[in-house]
């Protein structure tokens, strides 16, 4: 394989970034414009398998790339679903002399296609996708070698884009699973319901007036969601009462902050948890401290 030291350095810089990016958009964007400059390729389509096993688009870059929007390939439908499907490689030197080429794509668009390569994206168990790259500026055809720099970097892609759609699913897991408590909290309590969900949209508005960091958002926006759980502990004589509540019931409603800190103290990891901890703790606490927990030293 001939690789320059130029695409040498592509290679290097770009599986550098790629283990530093976790956010899957920015990586998939990523992924396609690097695979396009380190073989000058015209136009590029990056396909992920969804759930149902139907190849989407997700990123598109060349002229006529907004002509792929909402497109789904059924399995092994046209040359990426084939890719996928049969895990191999394609390189299509000049689509002119190749009896397989179908030219779908550019009978239904105006492109003129000469030159493809389609590379499996491999991940751990599963293909899942591939990348296409379409016509090698300054009239020239894709080459083996071509194939071979394609092939390195898809490799190192695939990982990249297999940890970030865990990473996102994760994300998207805690995220439910803390609104699926949040209202089943609301739910026992028809006079405040929805307040977790709202409490949540107005501290993250105010979050972003003051500046937070996607990071200190998302915090912010879980804590929120979590800073009443304790009162899952408080009984139902106390918490759904309709008249104003006395000195004693009031005491026990109180206790919802420090009950909601014992419910979370088991939440790990503890550096990402404390935020959503202290939430729960604070939220009714005032700036000159006449709120409560009353702390008893
Ligand atoms: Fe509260």
């Amino acid at each position: 394989m001939q690789i320059t030291s130029e695409q040498m350095q592509m290679l290097l810089e770009t599986s550098r970034f790629l283990n530093s990016q976790l956010e899957l958009e920015k990586l998939l964007e990523l992924v396609l414009e690097r695979a396009m400059a380190v073989v000058s390729a015209e136009a590029g389509t990056l396909w992920l398998a969804e759930e149902d096993g139907y190849l989407a688009p997700f990123v598109a870059r060349g002229p006529k790339a907004d002509d792929l929007k909402g497109l789904r390939l059924k399995p092994g439908e046209g040359l990426a679903g084939q890719v996928v499907a049969e895990n191999e490689p394609r390189l299509i030197k000049n689509v002119h002399l190749d009896a397989s080429w179908a030219g779908r794509f550019d009978d239904a668009t105006g492109f003129v296609t000469r030159s493809l390569l389609c590379i499996p994206l491999r991940g751990r168990k599963e293909v899942i996708g591939c990348l296409q790259l379409l016509n090698k500026e300054r009239e020239q055809y894709f080459t083996e070698s071509d194939l071979d720099i394609v092939l390195a970097f898809a490799w190192q892609a695939a990982i990249s884009l297999e940890n970030s759609r865990l990473y996102t699913w994760q994300g998207m897991l805690l995220n439910s699973l803390i609104r699926v408590l949040a209202s089943s909290l609301d739910a026992r309590d028809p006079y405040t319901h929805g307040h977790s969900e709202r409490v949540s949209q107005y501290s993250v508005m105010i979050g972003k007036g003051l500046g937070f960091s996607p990071e200190e958002l998302e915090l912010l926006e879980r804590a929120a969601l979590l800073h009443d759980v304790g009162k899952i502990g408080i009984r139902d004589n106390v918490l759904l009462l309709q008249r104003p509540l006395s000195s004693e019931e009031w005491n026990i409603m109180k206790m919802h902050p420090e009950i909601g800190t014992r419910i979370l103290a088991d939440l790990e990891p503890r550096q990402l948890a404390e935020g959503i901890y202290e939430g729960a703790m604070y939220h009714q606490e005032k700036f000159d401290g006449s709120g409560y927990p009353i702390l008893r030293g």
